[in-house]
């Protein structure tokens, strides 16, 4: 508001320095009749001779010097008064009108005045002496009465006495105060200065014309437009990573810049990490960037966040989050995709695998399970061999049998009760057996006669009662002569189901489908135990 009234000022000033550079336009000066002006000798060299004195002469239809002709007491009776560099002509009169000059010592140039006294409001006067003042709504407002023309303030004998605000055509005062202007109180204002001089009352009147505009646009607020809060953007470990913070602003003192973990990241180009900016600005708005660089990003890079925040002069501050996070590459698909196949692959091998050997994987089951309760259960042996009177020549013969006592003990590691001697004590002696051991392998023989049907009868109520375990070896021929006559241990002991078939030389090897069949049966051999105690 001020520098509305203060342009004029400072248009004078300049001209004022112009002028005093080279032969001159006077100053103008436009005054009222009746009215109060001041003229002021400005203080610039070539008009200021420290110890010169000042002279004021005025040039009007009469040359005068005011200082070295006049009495204050003329000065009095002309309506002037000189005090320093100011001239005060208190009643302005058309006499005044004219030329004014003011220089120190005789050896100086002169400065020019050009006084115009208006008996009347001429246009041309209202245009000179009107001071424009513009205004918003709803906002307030103050009036300044314009200090043009104004009388020094160290003057003695003069004092002001208050400035009155009229508007025109309202012969009521008006306050030079709006709490809230309305469009409607722009217009035309006076305000009139007061001065007192001896006892005189002397007025300088001025023009304010007050301009009401309406409410100012909402001040637009700076914002960022790129990147969106908590994006993630995707980065290649090692490349490089410019990330562009894109934001809208509407004063030039408004910036952008990047945190890493909430400390700032530095402009040095030369560190890992480092953002620069830039401005950009056109007619209404101004476009900043900060662009976070990555020369190389790394691992620790992607456990950081990084804010980008935008301080703004014309409104709150703001900021967006983001995060790096790693490429999922088409290497790493690849492989990704390999390894299931490989995954899927070792699955349905394993399938297979245990599918093929399904048996020997129940007895290594059985027998681990064994195991851990074989050595509790008060058993001397882990078989007895007995045995019995095949129905036909294919049993084994006694080169068989001791060669599958040697195979159980040597080979697997099962201890066999064979405390059997030739003697009358045979029938409690084979008891005895059964009762110490945890399977009874009944092995059918083309020689051995075996037990008799009482003895078998006890056997078999002996198993019962031990909880020992049996296995019938039968023959393929007992299978083929099933609907024939059936020895008395057939009869007895081939419905227990734990059946194992003897194909004669075919079932000789320790890896043949007999000796898969018997292990499911045996308890865990000592090499399996040996095999579970320390794997590997
Ligand atoms: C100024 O001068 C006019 C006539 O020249 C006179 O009528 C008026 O009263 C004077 N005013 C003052 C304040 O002396
Ligand atoms: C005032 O000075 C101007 C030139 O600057 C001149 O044209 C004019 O005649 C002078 N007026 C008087 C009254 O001396
Ligand atoms: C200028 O002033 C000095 C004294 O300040 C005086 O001696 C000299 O005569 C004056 N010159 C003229 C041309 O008036
Ligand atoms: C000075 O202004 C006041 C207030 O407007 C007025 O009452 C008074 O008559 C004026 N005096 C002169 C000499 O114009
Ligand atoms: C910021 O730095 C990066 C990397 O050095 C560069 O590519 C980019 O042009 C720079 N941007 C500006 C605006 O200087």
């Amino acid at each position: 508001m001020k520098g509305a009234i203060l342009l004029p000022s400072l248009l004078l000033l300049l001209l004022t320095l112009l002028t005093g550079v080279c032969p001159r336009r006077p100053e103008e000066k436009y005054v009222r009749a009746g009215e109060m002006v001041a003229l002021q000798c400005p203080r610039y060299r070539g008009y200021d001779h420290g110890d010169g004195r000042l002279i004021w002469a005025s040039h009007t239809t009469q040359e005068k010097d005011l200082t070295s002709d006049m009495s204050s007491a003329e000065q009095m009776e002309m309506g002037v008064l000189v005090h320093g560099r100011s001239l005060v002509i208190l009643n302005a009169s058309v006499n005044h009108h004219g030329n004014y000059s003011c220089s120190q010592g005789n050896a100086s140039r002169k400065y020019w005045f050009k006084l115009m006294v208006y008996t009347t409001r001429t246009r041309e006067y209202e245009e000179k002496t009107t001071y424009p003042m513009t205004c918003n709504t709803p906002e307030s407002c103050t009036l300044t009465c314009p200090d043009v023309n104004i009388p020094a303030e160290n003057i003695p004998d003069i004092t002001t006495s208050g400035t009155i605000w009229h508007k025109k055509a309202d012969s009521s005062l008006t306050a030079s105060y709006f709490s809230s202007v309305k469009e409607n109180d722009g217009g035309v204002y006076t305000c009139t200065r007061s001065y007192l001089y001896h006892g005189q009352i002397y007025n300088m009147t001025s023009t304010v014309k007050l301009e009401v505009q309406p409410e100012k646009k909402p001040k637009k607020l700076a914002e960022i437009t790129s990147p969106r809060m908590n994006e993630v953007f995707p980065v290649d470990l090692g490349s490089t990573v410019v990330i562009d913070c894109q934001a809208v602003a509407y004063s030039e003192f408004d910036e952008v810049f990047w945190l890493m973990d909430r400390s700032f990241v530095t402009r040095d180009n030369s560190s890992p990490v480092f953002y620069n900016f830039t401005h950009e600005r056109n007619a209404e708005e101004t476009k900043l960037t900060a662009s976070l660089v990555f020369r190389r990003v790394s691992e620790e890079d992607l456990a950081k966040t990084y804010s980008c925040k935008l301080e703004s002069e014309s409104g709150p501050s703001s900021f967006v989050t983001i995060t790096l996070a790693q490429k999922s590459s088409s290497s790493f698909s690849l492989l990704l995709a390999l390894s299931i196949v490989i995954i899927v692959m070792v699955i349905v091998l394993t399938v297979v695998v245990c599918v093929k050997f399904k048996m020997g994987n129940a007895v290594l089951q059985r027998n681990a399970l064994a195991s851990y309760s074989s050595f509790s259960d008060g058993k001397s042996y882990d078989a007895f061999l007995m045995s019995y009177k095949s129905e036909t020549d294919a049993g084994l013969n006694e080169d068989d049998r001791k060669w599958l006592e040697r195979v159980l003990e040597e080979r697997f590691g099962y201890s066999l009760c064979r405390d059997i001697l030739p003697g009358k004590a045979v029938e409690e002696a084979v008891l005895d057996c059964v009762q110490r051991s945890r399977m009874v392998v009944l092995v059918p023989s083309s020689s051995d006669p075996g037990p008799g049907a009482g003895m078998l009868k006890k056997i078999h109520a002996a198993l019962v009662t031990q909880q020992t375990g049996l296995v019938f070896i039968k023959t393929e021929a007992t299978e083929a002569s099933r609907s024939g006559s059936l020895s008395e241990a057939s009869q007895l002991f081939d419905k227990t189901g734990n059946c194992v078939t003897w194909r004669g030389k075919s079932s000789m090897s320790p890896s043949s489908s007999f000796w898969k069949d018997l292990q499911i049966y045996l308890p865990a051999s000592r090499a399996d135990k040996v095999m579970l105690l320390h794997p590997g």
